[in-house]
This record gives structure tokens, sequence and C-alpha cells, in this order.
């Protein structure tokens, strides 16, 4: 029978580009965004194949409502891609409450409340895949990023914690780690300030939304199994763990 797996942040950028390969994989991706609009324009684009939802990962209501409607609607997701995330930068010393506040409630405590909604039925089936997606910063640091930084080291950490949980469960839980991939996230980048990450990436490009797919897809098939609690880098040599 077909897994379902669920995609945060489907409309566009790597979880779009995640959603297509797992399409192709032969799962039904339920693909989310926060608008209506998008949603809509995510079953357009994958009919037949999956579906979009509105959910907005920072609401706890609106977690339930999208959790409850995955189950009754479709099964029980078998595979669960965090991919969801937001950047709000500013120096540590103008950092407003909100901007720190809206970072960590999106990136890191939406990630600990949708995972607990569809963890049940994963250990139920003794099979799952969860797949957070954290970031070269959470590492690495970056000024004008502590919100976000703080976000993804927390996400590794909870990444290595849940697969101690879920290991004898024949459940998997990774982190993806991206540097700079061509996105909208990273299109806001100011071009003086992209030159000089370039200088920084020794194979000196950007990555790709679809070489993040590739990686994400792997780590939700079978060779992959023996493969838990880890961050994989995917950055074009710019930071080796
Ligand atoms: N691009 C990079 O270079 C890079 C590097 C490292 C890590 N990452 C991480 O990779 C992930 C995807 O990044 P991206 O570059 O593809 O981002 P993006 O192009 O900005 O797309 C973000 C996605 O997240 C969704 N989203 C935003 N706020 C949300 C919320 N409150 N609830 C649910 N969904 C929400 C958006 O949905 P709608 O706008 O449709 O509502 C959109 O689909 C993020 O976690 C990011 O931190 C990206």
């Amino acid at each position: 029978m077909q897994k379902v797996a669920v995609v945060t942040g489907a409309s566009r950028g790597i979880g779009h580009a995640i959603s297509g390969e797992l399409i192709n994989s032969g799962f039904f991706v339920v693909g989310t965004s926060t608008s209506q609009a998008g949603a809509e324009k995510i079953s357009k684009g994958i009919s037949g194949l999956g579906f979009g939802m509105q959910l907005d990962i920072a609401d706890t209501e609106s977690i339930d409502h999208f959790a409850n409607e995955v189950k009754e609607r479709f099964e029980a997701p078998l595979v669960l891609i965090n991919n969801a995330g937001i950047t709000r930068d500013n120096i540590a010393i103008r950092m407003k409450n909100e901007e720190w506040d809206d970072v960590i409630e999106t990136n890191l405590s939406g990630l600990f409340r949708i995972t607990k909604a569809f963890l049940r039925g994963m250990i139920k089936a003794r099979w799952g895949r969860i797949i957070n997606l954290s970031s070269v910063v959470g590492s690495m640091g970056n000024p004008g990023q502590t919100n976000y930084a703080a976000s993804k080291a927390g996400i590794e950490g909870y990444t290595r914690s849940l697969s101690l949980e879920l290991g004898s469960r024949g459940i998997t839980v990774n982190s993806i780690a991206p540097g700079y991939i061509k996105t909208e996230m990273t299109q806001e980048i100011a071009e003086s300030n992209q030159q000089a990450m370039l200088n920084l990436i020794p194979l000196g490009r950007f990555g790709d939304a679809a070489e993040v797919a590739a990686l994400a897809s792997f780590l939700c098939n079978e060779s992959s199994s023996y493969i838990t609690g880890e961050t994989i880098h995917i950055n074009g040599g710019m930071y080796r763990s």
C-alpha cells in the first residue's frame, strides 16, 4: 500500500523539491502551505499523487486540526519531513522578543508539536522516517541569526535524542543541514553578501533544492535504514562536521 508522507512548507523551495522526489519514489504526499491559495496550488501541482493542505506550524490549534484531518482523510503518515522554517534576522542587541519568539515557535516548537502528533502511527507500524531541516548555521553560527542558529542547533539535539527513543521501533530520525541553497529564503540576501558567501564555498556555487531533495529521498528509502540520529551536511564543502 502507498505510504503517506507529510512535507511541511511544500509550496516552494526545498519543500517543493522534496515533495516531487517523494512522489517519484511512490509516496502519497501531503504538502502544506500557511495559505489556502498555497495549499490549492500544491494540490494542483501534484494532482492525484498527493494533496495540499493549510498549516501554520507556529499555531498549536492549526497543528491539531491538520494532524486529525490527515489521519481521517488519508492514512497515518509514516514519513514526516519537517521542512517549514523562517528567518527574522537582526543583531542580538537589537533583536525584538517577537523576532526571537517567532523563529523559535516556528522552527523548533512547531517541529516538536507536529512530530508528536504523528509519532503514534509510526510506532504502531513499527516503521517511520522523520527528517528535520536544520542549517549549516546551526553548527557554524552566523551574525544576525542568533534566533535562527539557536532553533537549528536545537533541532539537531532534538533529532539525536528522538532517534535514541525510537530506534527500537524501526523509526529513523535524521537532520539535513543545507548550506546556501537557491530559494526565496536566500534571494533576500544582499548581492554583496552573496559574493562573500560564494568565496567560502569550495565548490564555487550555491546548492540547488533538487540536490537537498535527493538526499531527503535517500533518507526515506530502505537503503538508508541503518542511518539514524545524524545531521547530514550538504553545503558544497563550506563546513565539515
Ligand atoms: N535555502 C537555504 O539556503 C536553506 C539553508 C539551510 C536551511 N534551510 C532550511 O530549509 C527549509 C526550507 O527552506 P527554503 O529555503 O525552501 O524556504 P522558503 O523558500 O522560504 O519556503 C519556506 C516554506 O515554509 C513555509 N512556512 C513558512 N512559515 C510557516 C509556518 N508558520 N507554518 C508552516 N509553514 C510555513 C512556507 O509556506 P507558505 O509561504 O506557502 O505559507 C514555505 O513553503 C527551512 O527550514 C530552512 O530553514 C534553507
